[in-house]
């Protein structure tokens, strides 16, 4: 099994046989998960352990998956969440909060970027027995999200993924959405060709486009979803990011980004019949109800599960 001591950033895992290693545990958990003995005999491994899941911005996934990971693996979990931030922000106390509740794995989200590494820092030096998992940190990463995206590729496109063969489409907001930073620093060792759809002058950020350039991943932008339409393999989408653009009204920018990057009627003639449509949710406007039902739609069908499979194996790796 990967020895973990914290899940803080995706580029911990730019090595494909530790994501493999993950991924590899969590469909054996999956699959024990499906017989009524199987998800029983699961409650014990985790028996005894405590996992706060301190969330200082809303979530309903991530929460609810970590939640659900952790019961399904017979831990404990104590959830802290809402508006304490103004009162308890700094890391210190939140680290003094995680030792005096005996947390064995911290599960933080925050809309600081970065706190979350700071309070593993804290910990490392008093409390090092305690994991912490960065549940998403403001616009800057989103590294269990990665996880789960890139195993719901990897059940569905697993050759042409270990080929590196496979085109990803990233659609929207590349400057301040965690998951697209994470998901492109995951799914650059695999080799994969990236085509960047955002509005022109916005880009992934210098530290990922790095990482992108050192394993030489093929890279094409434009601000036309229709232009690469017939090369994409690999579809992921997301919602204009209105919580990190600051104050004022942006209603035209918003609007400008739906008709922009959504998955239109007119889109979904181009997209390939075999390839695959990942979003994270919550979504807007850009993909719309009536694209659900479609099977190349695997945002219902795979990602919310595998995000809790995808969970218990690295709870498990960060308990062991
Ligand atoms: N995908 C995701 O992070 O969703 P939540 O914000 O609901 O956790």
């Amino acid at each position: 099994m990967v020895k973990l001591n914290h899940v803080l950033r995706a580029e911990q895992f730019l090595d494909t046989n530790c994501q493999e290693a993950i991924f590899q545990e969590a469909l054996r958990l999956k699959k024990i998960s499906s017989t009524e003995n199987g998800a029983l005999s699961l409650r014990k491994e985790l028996e005894g352990k405590n996992i706060t899941l301190f969330f200082g911005e809303p979530s309903s996934r991530t929460r609810g998956s970590f939640e659900t990971a952790g019961k399904k693996l017979g831990a404990n979990t104590v959830l802290i969440e809402g508006a304490f931030y103004g009162k308890i922000e700094n890391p210190l106390t939140i680290a003094l909060i995680a030792a005096e509740l005996l947390t064995d794995v911290l599960v933080m989200r925050h809309p600081k970027a970065g706190l979350v590494e700071e309070v593993a820092q804290i910990l490392d030096e008093f409390a090092p027995n305690i994991s912490v998992i960065n549940a998403g940190d403001n616009a800057r990463e989103h590294p269990t999200q990665m996880l789960l995206d890139v195993l719901t590729i990897r059940e569905v496109k697993q050759k042409t993924l270990k080929q590196g063969k496979l085109t990803v489409g990233l659609v929207g907001d590349l400057k301040d959405s965690r998951v697209f930073h994470s998901d492109a620093i995951g799914l650059s060792p695999w080799g994969v060709r990236f085509v960047l759809i955002s509005p022109g002058g916005e880009n992934l950020p210098d530290y990922v486009l790095e990482i992108l350039e050192r394993n030489k991943n093929p890279l094409k932008k434009t601000n036309d979803i229709r232009e690469f339409a017939s090369e994409i393999d690999v579809w992921i989408f997301t919602r204009f990011q209105r919580e990190r653009k600051g104050e004022g009204d942006l209603s035209e920018q918003r609007k400008a980004y739906i008709d922009a990057f959504s998955l239109t009627p007119e889109l979904r003639k181009l997209i390939k019949r075999r390839a695959i449509v990942l979003h994270p949710l919550p979504r807007l406007e850009e993909m719309p109800y009536s694209f659900d039902s479609d099977p190349r739609a695997l945002y219902f069908s795979r990602q919310i599960k595998n995000g809790i499979y995808v969970r218990m194996a690295i709870l498990e790796m960060l308990c062991s």
